[in-house]
């Protein structure tokens, strides 16, 4: 099905089970311990070996040589896996081939070898008995020395790397109030609770991989093309998986070297990477330095706006495209937007939740709040005069759905905005109280996503799709769109995901998994809806669905008993026209954040967190705010904790475990609350939702920071803000 123009009233708009709150038919699967993960597949693999994955002890350079003797003498020893014996790698996505080093170590902790022996201890401790011998190079790991002589970074999927409207310089430099400043946000990683982990077995020259993947169909494409070996011979198996965050988009070492490991022992191997692996071994979020100019007159209208950043990554990486925001959130005649590349020798830099807004929002909320108290404006009423209802790069396109203003107004008068003092100046004891707000934005992509539906005698639609439930309630929404479609209650839909046997789906990442997804499914129940009206001998167009029943015309029959003599079966795809091009699809929000900072200590405690959203329908009101506060609370960890702190002589992220690397934990977060105004966008697929997942957290950072900000008096430009920064 393709859909190239606005929806219009159809099946889902009945909402009698899409939009309700509706627990996660996964969540007691996951809560009683009975949902396989990738690592615990004893269900399916008989008699895994155990893989240990030995990572480059130097930020760059060479391996010399190997010595794998005491390995392999090691007490369980199976097989031992590198470079030099596992055969050519091809290159695929971006450069899976480099998840075994050798002889070029490109970072630190990638993977020099694993280690593969009857059990887990034995892997491990053979795993100390390899000996690398390195050639360190001295490397590039500094990206504000970086910083001076980085290029532009090319075009790619974030479009171009800079961008001009009007005349910039010109403009701001002769706007009657100014500002110019530098924002710091620092590396951060992912830190999911499921760590990467794989089951590879492989029958004759068949592959299985259970792994824990976003997105499937990348993961088989790309194992196939880096093992050489054919796509039609890789199954990849991911039905349960805890936690993404964009750290599991693509092929990673746990997969390639599980296939290896178990290619090499003759037996199904399983690899999960240690947590101290995870950080410098996978992807990471890179750090920025965003320099953003805002030129106004007097009355807060913003003249010109410019936003550069810089960020790095490894040879023929991509930047984090912190700009993307500002090209289209606010109003303003004369523009620029740039991003700049530095090559570093650090981990790969790639995706983490709302990769560019997310750290892009942290800098540019900072600034419109500096700028709304250079004109002694309120921060809401700035950002409100200066909304825009259309694309400010290109005012021919409309956004197709646009209520930041509702958003902040409603967020202002729920939160008590207008009890908000001068900064420094509300005193509760020896706390001080700030209150800050924060614009939320954020992109809404779609891709194309199949379903294959299948009703059987018992009155059961089956849905099957390769999509993945990360967490989010994939599961949930793709039951409740196809009880909608096929009139039936939630517990006559059976949903399996993530198997790539399974028609491909959208995948989960960049907040398009729920719309893109649901709206796959919403295909091919068109199509299943058209088989049981043929098979009742009624048009489809005048059939209605309603609990379980189908009827048209005088006629009327369960869908079970249309089954009865055998399943009907269908299958579909969504595809989209250019719609997204002629309308802006993005997602707006509010965060406001009251704190309180200790005036002795500087302990900073968030008290209370509000977000309002306005993303399009909102398919699972309960889900959709689990993601929400998640979200929030990933922001509050990026204000306040999080950051990968480099070493800059070697070249890797030093805390690399979570005891040192923080994250908010429940005591730091006492009170969130949600708010999703009612929306629907018909140009973004026939289920008129959008993404929430990535909204959530854009903005919230920097709320927090305005919030430090209002209660203290101390400005923080740089993440996280740390009570050390306030003294
Ligand atoms: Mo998202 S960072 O694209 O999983």
């Amino acid at each position: 099905m393709k859909f190239d123009t606005p929806a219009d009233i159809n099946p889902i708009d009945q909402l009698r089970v899409v939009g309700r709150a509706t627990d996660r038919i996964d969540g007691r699967f996951k809560v009683t311990g009975t949902a396989p993960y990738a690592y615990e597949r004893h269900d399916v693999v008989q008699n895994p070996a155990y893989g240990f994955v030995v990572g480059a002890a130097i930020g760059k350079g060479r391996i010399a040589s190997v010595d794998l003797r005491a390995a392999e003498a090691s007490a369980g020893v199976l097989a031992v896996v590198t470079a030099d014996n596992a055969g050519k790698l091809a290159k695929a996505g971006r450069n899976t081939a480099k998840l075994l080093a050798g002889p070029d170590v490109d970072h630190y902790h990638q993977a020099v070898a694993m280690v593969v022996a009857e059990t887990f201890e034995q892997a491990r401790d053979a795993a100390e008995k390899v000996k690398v011998d390195y050639v360190a190079q001295g490397g590039r790991f500094d990206l504000a020395e970086a910083r001076a002589d980085a290029p532009l970074a090319g075009s790619g999927y974030w479009g171009e790397a800079a961008t001009s409207v009007g005349d910039f310089q010109g403009v701001f430099s002769a706007a009657p109030v100014q500002l110019d400043a530098t924002y710091t946000t620092p590396d951060q990683g992912h830190a999911m609770m499921e760590p990467h982990a794989t089951t590879a077995r492989w029958d004759g020259d068949k592959l299985t991989i259970w792994t824990s993947t976003q997105m499937v169909a990348w993961d088989a494409g790309d194992i196939a093309k880096t093992l050489n070996i054919k796509r039609e011979n890789v199954r990849v198996v991911s039905p349960y998986i805890g936690g993404g965050f964009g750290g599991k988009l693509f092929l990673r070492a746990d997969a390639l070297l599980a296939a290896l490991g178990a290619k090499a022992a003759g037996r199904p191997v399983k690899v999960a990477l240690t947590r101290p692996l995870m950080f410098n071994n996978t992807t990471h979020r890179p750090a920025t330095i965003q320099r953003i100019r805002i030129g106004a007159a007097r009355d807060g209208r913003i003249e010109a706006i410019g936003h550069e950043s810089w960020s790095g990554d490894q040879p023929d990486g991509q930047p984090e495209t912190a700009v993307n925001q500002t090209r289209l959130l606010y109003s303003g005649s004369h523009r620029m937007t740039a991003m700049r590349l530095a090559t570093l020798d650090l981990p790969e830099g790639n995706s983490m939740r709302a990769p560019g807004e997310a750290p892009g929002m942290m800098a540019l909320e900072i600034a419109m709040d500096e700028m709304a108290e250079k004109l002694g404006l309120d921060p809401v009423e700035f950002r409100r005069r200066n909304d825009t209802q259309v694309d400010p790069e290109d005012p021919s396109r409309p956004f197709s759905q646009r209520q930041l203003v509702q958003c902040l107004g409603i967020g202002a008068e729920r939160f008590g905005w207008n009890k908000r003092k001068r900064p420094g100046q509300a005193r509760e004891g020896r706390w001080l109280v700030g209150l800050g707000m924060a614009a939320a934005f954020r992109n809404n992509l779609v891709t194309p996503s199949g379903a294959r539906v299948r009703l059987d005698a018992r009155g059961i639609v089956t849905v099957e799709t390769d999509m993945t439930d990360i967490g989010t309630g994939s599961y949930t929404i793709i039951a409740q769109t196809a009880a909608e479609m096929m009139g039936l209650p939630l517990d006559q839909v059976a949903v399996s995901l993530g198997d790539s046997d399974f028609p491909v789906s959208s995948g989960s990442g960049g907040q398009w998994g729920g719309n893109s997804s649901t709206a796959g499914v919403y295909a091919a129940c068109v199509k299943l809806r058209e088989a049981v009206a043929r098979k009742l001998g009624v048009p489809h167009e005048a059939a209605r669905f309603t609990e379980g029943f189908v009827e048209a015309d005088g006629k009327r029959a369960s869908l079970a008993s249309l089954a009865a003599d055998g399943d009907i079966e269908a299958e579909d795809k969504m595809e989209y026209g250019d719609l997204a091009k002629k309308y802006q699809q993005s997602t707006f929000g509010a965060h406001f954040v009251e704190v309180a900072v200790d005036s002795a200590t500087y302990e900073i405690r968030i008290r209370r967190m509000l977000a309002v959203c306005a993303a399009g329908r909102i398919l699972n009101p309960k889900s959709a705010r689990s993601q929400v506060i998640g979200a929030m609370t990933m922001g509050a960890g990026a204000a306040l904790m999080e950051e990968l702190v480099v070493d800059k002589r070697f070249g890797f992220f030093v805390n690399h475990d979570l005891a040192s690397y923080e994250v908010p934990v429940h005591a730091d977060i006492p009170h969130q609350e949600v708010i999703f105004l009612d929306e629907t966008d018909p140009t973004s697929s026939p289920m008129k939702a959008k993404g929430i997942a990535e909204l959530g957290i854009c903005g919230v950072a920097a709320a927090v920071a305005n919030a430090v900000y209002n209660a203290t008096g101390v400005r923080i430009r740089d993440y996280p803000v740390t009570l050390d920064k306030l003294m």
